[in-house]
């Protein structure tokens, strides 16, 4: 079998991803970078947003097409797959597999079944199941705890995921064994809200340990990086801050979204805290965490929003300074309580409340990057960037980061960077050697000469 997957979404289900697709390659499953060459073609959907949801419906027709002509199986995974929307869906485009966030485990007797195979069931064993590390990467992530516990009224992920369980330690750790003796240099702690990690499992009464605690744990596993995502700002405790100060490999970048800044706003989201809760938890991370990388979510447009609450949204991104921001226009998905009790705002209010936000952000973007001019930052390198001669990698803050090839810095790797120049979403900087030196560049085809030469080789 050729298998091929096209992952929408976020992190969580990148790493669903390389779950099920571990687990397609131990069937013996080759795993295929394009549709064309495969008889297997499996979607993990998102339903965040109608953006996602619309991409899967467009390429499920593509798929039924090229259906018609050959022989394939459709297998549809992830959030959308949760839902009735994604349920029709696939009926509609004769999808033949569909597994729920739950249910990735029976990938394999979805494919054994001879008819259509419907998996929807939350499943104990996904919690236990340790995937194999990923092969020749520095980056891994590490899903801690699934579902989530909250009802914000925009959101639908507490339908398709169900409520929150965490993984057990023993298996976390187990798991992060298996990518420390790959090679890996950089593990991304995943969840809906990691700060509640072991709350469901009463943490509390020192069953689990708390989320703090298990940052320390896994900080001192030997892992050279350690960051997570995403903290809720209501269970966000102090002790996490100073977990992150008191334990070297956690990385200083700090991922809080706060939706809004109007009280009004986050009452009727079921944030659970206020605009001054909040600010007091990024004062106690700056106060454990002077040099801290702040990012966060908001969502301009909730229905009500007034001038007035997005004007406090603007004040609070000055009042915080955040460093990066990932910004959404409010999307109404069926299902959410909000889709159901509010109106939704006209779509120009939203585009241009989006935009006025977005250069706000690329101001203190702007402002934050270039205090970093200067500095020594440790990037991981990825590999190559688009342009040849340089690789791309990041910080640990985060910062995308480009550098040119250096002797002795070729490839993947974790080096130290001195910053030379930054723009709002990027950094651009040169490899330093043991001695704090610039490392000499990889001579490189003088750009000109290579211009010059390019039709002379096309001949
Ligand atoms: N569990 C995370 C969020 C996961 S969803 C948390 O609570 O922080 C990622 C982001 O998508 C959210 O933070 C929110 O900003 C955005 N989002 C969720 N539902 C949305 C909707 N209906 N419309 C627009 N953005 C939405
Ligand atoms: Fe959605 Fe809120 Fe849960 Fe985040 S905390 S996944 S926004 S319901
Ligand atoms: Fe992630 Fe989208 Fe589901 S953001 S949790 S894949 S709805």
């Amino acid at each position: 079998m050729r298998a091929h997957i096209v992952t929408y979404g976020c992190q969580m289900n990148e790493y669903d991803t390389h779950l099920v697709q571990s687990q397609l390659v131990s069937f013996g499953a080759d795993i295929v970078d394009s549709v064309d060459v495969a008889d297997f073609v499996l979607l993990n959907t998102c339903a965040i947003r109608g953006k996602p949801v619309e991409k899967v419906r467009s390429l499920l027709g593509d798929l039924r097409k090229i259906k018609a002509r050959r022989p394939l199986v459709i297998g549809m995974m992830g959030c959308l797959a949760q839902l009735e929307e994604g349920q029709q869906m696939a009926r509609k485009f004769g999808v033949d597999i569909l597994l729920g966030p739950g249910s990735l485990l029976d990938i394999g007797k979805a494919l054994e079944s001879n008819e259509r195979f419907w998996g929807l069931a939350f499943r104990d064993e996904l919690h236990d199941h340790v995937p194999p590390a990923p092969a020749g990467q520095l980056q891994a992530h590490l899903t801690i705890m699934r579902g989530c516990d909250h009802h914000c009224t925009y959101c639908i992920v507490p339908t398709t995921r169900g409520p929150q369980v965490s993984r057990h330690p023993d298996d976390i750790l187990r798991e992060l064994d298996l990518q420390l003796a790959a090679g890996v240099q950089e593990v991304t702690l995943l969840g809906q809200n990691v700060n509640a990690y072991g709350v469901d499992q009463g943490a509390r009464l020192g069953g689990y340990p708390t989320f703090a605690n298990l940052l320390r744990l896994v900080g001192r596993s030997g892992v050279r990086r350690v960051k997570f995502t995403t903290s809720h700002p209501m269970n966000f405790t102090e002790d996490v801050a100073a977990a992150m100060a008191d334990t070297p490999a956690i990385c200083e970048y700090v991922h809080l979204p706060v939706q809004s800044g109007s009280n009004r706003v986050l009452r009727r989201m079921a944030r659970e805290y206020t605009r001054e809760q909040y600010l007091a938890h990024v004062a106690d991370i700056k106060k454990h965490l002077p040099h801290v990388v702040l990012a966060t979510d908001i969502i301009v447009g909730f229905p009500g929003e007034t001038e007035d609450d997005f004007a406090q949204t603007l004040s609070l991104y000055d009042e915080v300074g955040y460093d990066s921001a990932y910004m959404f226009a409010y999307s109404a998905r069926p299902g959410t309580p909000s889709y159901k009790h509010f109106d939704d705002l006209p779509r120009e209010v939203k585009t241009e409340r989006l935009e006025r936000l977005i250069a706000r952000q690329k101001d203190w973007s702007a402002r934050k990057n270039a205090a970093k001019v200067g500095t020594t930052q440790e990037v991981l390198i990825r590999g190559e960037a688009h342009s040849d001669g340089f690789l791309e990698g990041h910080t640990r803050g985060n910062h995308p980061t480009i550098v040119p090839a250096a002797i002795g810095a070729t490839g993947p790797g974790v080096y130290p960077v001195r910053i030379d120049h930054a723009t709002p979403h990027m950094m651009y900087g040169t490899v330093l050697g043991p001695d704090g030196h610039p490392l000499p560049q990889v001579p490189r085809l003088d750009p000109q000469a290579a211009a010059l030469s390019a039709p002379l080789s096309m001949a």
